[in-house]
């Protein structure tokens, strides 16, 4: 190996460099803000902040072409399909080669099974494989290709966590997609810090880019998340990668979903849908019968389904509301999957424009199937569910709710009722519930859409 690189402790608040690694930054004082660096001249994140960087420093460096963009050779490179809908899905259309996707998900989610079929896929489609197993023994990687089946055998495996003899290897096997199981686990030799500290796992992945953008080879890295949500490494990471995947859902349940927060090659948000089966995950083709699939059978109060896009598709979802009355104390708030605020702020309308005092009562609101809904679109829903839980009616089974509800209790529309009213019927939904100031252009022929202008009308007519 070559002369150990010089490297220093950067305070990530002021940029002052220290020798040695300390809890409190002697420049500005911040603590934990340390990260170890390369300061030698041969570090590739070096040569990147030098390019981007100050002026003095551009001087002396070599001078370039600029062409035009007209000029710029190549078209957009082929995607390599991986024939996992829901995977290629949440990638926008397939692997790029060339780019570098983060995996990012909690122990136990299914980041190694879903990264070794996808390297199967590839492998089998002629795109040669390189699974590099750093958490994983050999043995136990082989074990989950033998429970996977579908080719998984015939991808390549290195154990190996020293990000030289990895990168060095990558070069000589020049794969068309590599998996770096996790990059927690690499470290370059050139750092003093252990695998999985701040300054690794940021010098790994960016000496990872830059293999996959010389070699052309996609590269996958997983990262664990951490408590508090957040990929080890912190956000440096994920502004380094091209794509930003997380896997998320209740480990009780056995789908889960896959969810692009980043992504320079598609769009973000989309959400890919997995069941975990002993022959790994598989594509789910309609999620909307998934989360409706163990909806109760007899009519139970509380229970309301909406529409909601999540990225580019309408997904049917139920909201389960329970109103009990509480016990000594403030009454409790719970929700799952929904923002307490937002829910703060729906039972204040509940009771200001409905009539519906919540001031003696527990609430626990549910979205199921560990979806979260975020869409104000899901706000009529959630009121009905709890409306509906209060008196103890159930509201009308095949019935879906759409729509924001304002203030002043006003049912307000929201956008692309067309798509979500026709994911309804494709689902067996009968009535829609939306604002009557945004009623759909053309809805389904058998599905009866009712215009609703305030929540109290809503109340009115269901449950009261
Ligand atoms: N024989 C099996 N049948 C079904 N599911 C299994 C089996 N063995 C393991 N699993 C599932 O695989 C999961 C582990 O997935 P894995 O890809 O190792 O997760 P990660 O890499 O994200 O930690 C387990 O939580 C379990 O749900
Ligand atoms: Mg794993």
């Amino acid at each position: 190996m070559a002369a150990k690189a010089k490297t220093a402790y950067r305070c990530t608040e002021c940029g002052a460099d220290h020798a040695k690694w300390q809890g409190k930054c002697d420049a500005c004082g911040a603590w934990n803000t340390l990260v170890e660096e390369i300061i030698a001249a041969a570090s590739p994140t070096k040569n990147a902040r030098r390019a981007h960087g100050s002026k003095g420093l551009a001087h002396g460096g070599a001078v370039l072409d600029t062409p035009r963009l007209r000029d710029v050779a190549g078209t957009e490179s082929h995607r390599l399909r991986t024939g996992l809908a829901e995977f290629d899905f949440v990638l926008g259309g397939g692997v790029v080669p060339g780019s570098m996707v983060l995996v990012g998900g909690e122990p136990g989610i299914g980041k190694s099974t879903i990264l070794l079929q996808v390297a199967a896929r590839l492998e089998s489609a002629g795109h040669p494989a390189l699974y590099v197993s750093g958490e994983e023994s050999p043995l136990q990687v082989k074990l989950r290709a033998d429970r996977l089946g579908g080719g998984s055998l015939d991808v390549s495996l290195l154990g190996e966590t020293n990000l030289e003899t990895i990168l060095a290897t990558a070069h000589e096997r020049r794969p068309s997609v590599m998996m770096v199981d996790s990059i927690q686990t690499v470290f370059t030799g050139d750092l003093e810090g252990a695998p999985g500290n701040v300054g690794q796992v940021r010098e790994c992945a960016a000496r990872l880019m830059r293999f996959a953008k010389e070699s052309g080879t996609a590269v996958f890295v997983v990262g664990h998340v951490t408590k508090g949500g957040g990929i080890a490494g912190p956000k440096t990471l994920e502004h380094i990668v091209d794509t930003v995947l997380y896997f998320e859902g209740e480990n009780a349940l056995d789908h889960r979903l896959l969810r692009a927060t980043k992504n320079r090659f598609g769009s973000v948000d989309e959400i890919g849908v997995f069941r975990m089966t002993s022959e790994g995950l598989l594509p789910v083709d309609n999620p909307s019968a998934l989360f409706l699939g163990d909806r109760a059978d007899a009519a139970t109060s509380g229970s309301a389904v909406t529409a909601l896009i999540e990225g580019s598709r309408p997904v049917l979802l139920e909201i389960q509301g329970l109103a009990a009355k509480a016990g000594y104390g403030t009454p409790q708030r719970v929700c799952t999957g929904f923002d307490a605020r937002r829910l703060a702020l729906l039972l204040a309308v509940l009771d200001k424009r409905a009539g519906l005092s919540f001031a003696q009562l527990d609430v626990f609101l549910n979205v199921v199937g560990g979806v979260q809904a975020g869409e104000p679109a899901a706000d009529l829903a959630v009121a009905a569910a709890l409306a509906s839980s209060v008196y103890d009616r159930a509201l009308p089974r095949d019935a879906i709710f759409v729509g924001e509800l304002g203030l002043g209790g006003e049912v307000r529309p929201v956008s692309q009722v067309d798509r979500r009213l026709a994911e309804a019927d494709k689902m067996g939904m009968r009535t829609a519930y939306v604002s009557d100031r945004g009623l759909p252009r053309r809805a389904p022929k058998s599905l009866k859409v009712v215009g609703v202008a305030d929540l109290a009308a809503l109340v009115k007519e269901l449950v009261r």
